[in-house]
């Protein structure tokens, strides 16, 4: 994959958004709206969306593996998403006020997720984490949260630490103190999670996405969530599973359900609000409970957590909300998009063992990602993620977009829309572009 010959094409195949690049740049920084939509030479620019495909503004069609950063589970515009929202449009999109849906839309959380027995609504996934550790840090009276390395649970001050490295350097900007109240930890060890808990005496919380870190690049195991949730017990520290990504979609009960572990909270986002923005954070009845009115004064001014919010529940994304989750109900949904993805590394993984490239494509649920020269067994955390974050998984993103995929980083997320035709059409792609690096290389 020469960079200046894939960069050559972009112009040739993507001239209008080349247009559209340069009139971004003089109004948003590096014209993107999302660090993960940054690219070079520029990124496409995206006109409509159906099913599985999209198309840029040049009229390229594109199988997509983004789904809305992994929000669209149906797919696009899926017709019951599309009636729910214009029924909701036309009658309001937001009151002011309490409305019916964001109590059925609450049931319904609470129906599918073996913890959610209440459940607050937020604007994000970033609040739902922020809310969440503010929450153990009240109900335990303890102050700092323990989190994994290469596991990301949004951009609020406290979860920018260990993106990749336990002991990387912060992000600027961040406030200092925020990052003393965190504990980095590798992933994957309970036996350094017990210690830390026991030599500091201070922890309120463990906080993990339980698919493994970042949607799954780390790999993880039923065996460590046991022995998180264990350890968290015993030691009375509040474990939050971060489901933004898993939740309704590695089972209609999310993580919580496809390991058999309970988590004391669970934030939501993405699936959870049907493709519109939204998100919620659910869990044990005592520790929720501190988000509630009592009929004292004192409690209500000194114990209760403030929780504010302009958009938490808006109509319109609960309506969203309400129709995907009464289809995750039914589960054909999520077992579609794991089959199909299941096929679709299957088909990658002969491509690579064909062209004799080291590399291997592993999946978790309806969740994919392309580790490309690693050997077969290399489960290091830092090069995994390293690659999923560096430069070759942008060479590869780059070329498999000419060929008309768009993946995610090194990787993607299925949706029920996406059919054995995208399938196909993928893995061809990936033949090609392979096929062209061996020649090259040699
Ligand atoms: C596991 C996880 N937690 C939290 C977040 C942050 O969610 P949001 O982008 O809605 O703020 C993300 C976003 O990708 C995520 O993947």
């Amino acid at each position: 994959m020469d960079r200046s010959a894939l960069e050559e094409r972009f112009n040739v195949q993507l001239p209008s958004s080349k247009v559209l690049y340069d009139r971004a740049c003089q109004v948003l920084p590096s014209g993107v709206t999302h660090d993960a939509r940054y690219l070079t030479p520029f990124p496409p620019y995206i006109d409509r969306a159906f099913g599985s495909r999209k198309w840029d503004v040049d009229g390229n069609e594109y199988v997509d593996y983004w789904m809305g950063h992994g929000a669209l589970l149906l797919g696009h515009a899926h017709p019951k998403l599309v009636q729910a929202i214009q029924e909701q449009v036309a009658r309001g999109t937001h009151f002011g006020g309490c409305h019916e849906l964001e109590i059925r839309w609450a049931e319904l959380i609470s129906q599918l997720m073996p913890a959610a027995e209440k459940v607050r609504f937020v604007g994000s996934g970033t609040e739902a984490t922020h809310l969440a550790m503010r929450l153990a840090r009240a109900f335990t009276g303890k102050t700092k949260t323990i989190k994994f390395a290469g596991h990301f649970h949004g951009w609020h001050d406290a979860v920018t630490s260990a993106v990749i490295e336990p002991d990387e350097a912060p992000s600027p900007g961040v406030l200092r103190s925020s990052l003393e109240a965190t504990i980095s930890l590798p992933p994957n060890d309970s036996a350094l999670v017990e210690k830390a808990i026991e030599q500091d005496g201070d922890v309120a919380a463990v906080i993990v996405e339980p698919g493994g870190g970042s949607w799954g690049t780390i790999p993880t195991t039923g065996e460590f969530l046991r022995e998180l949730r264990r350890v968290t017990a015993q030691h009375k520290v509040v474990l939050i599973f971060d489901e933004v990504v898993t939740g309704f979609r590695l089972a209609p009960g999310g993580a919580q359900e496809y390991y058999g572990v309970v988590p004391d909270l669970v934030c939501l986002a993405k699936v959870v609000a049907g493709g519109l923005p939204g998100g919620a954070i659910a869990g044990r009845r005592e520790i929720m409970e501190l988000l509630a009115f009592k009929d004292d004064p004192d409690w209500n001014r000194r114990r209760k957590i403030a929780h504010q919010g302009t958009f938490n529940a808006n109509p319109l994304s609960a309506a969203a909300g309400i129709a995907v989750l009464e289809e995750v109900a039914k589960g054909d949904c999520i077992r579609q998009a794991n089959g199909l993805c299941a096929q679709l590394a299957d088909g990658m993984n002969e491509v690579l063992q064909g062209a004799g490239i080291p590399g291997r494509v592993y999946v978790l649920g309806s969740m994919f990602h392309i580790a490309l020269e690693v050997e077969p067994d290399d489960a290091d955390y830092r090069h995994l993620v390293r690659l999923a974050k560096g430069p070759k998984a942008s060479e590869l993103r780059k070329a498999m977009l000419l060929e008309g995929v768009d993946l995610m980083r090194n990787g993607g997320f299925l949706s029920a829309a996406h059919t054995a035709d995208d399938i196909d059409k993928t893995i061809e792609a990936f033949a090609k572009i392979l096929t062209a690096k061996r020649r090259m290389d040699r």
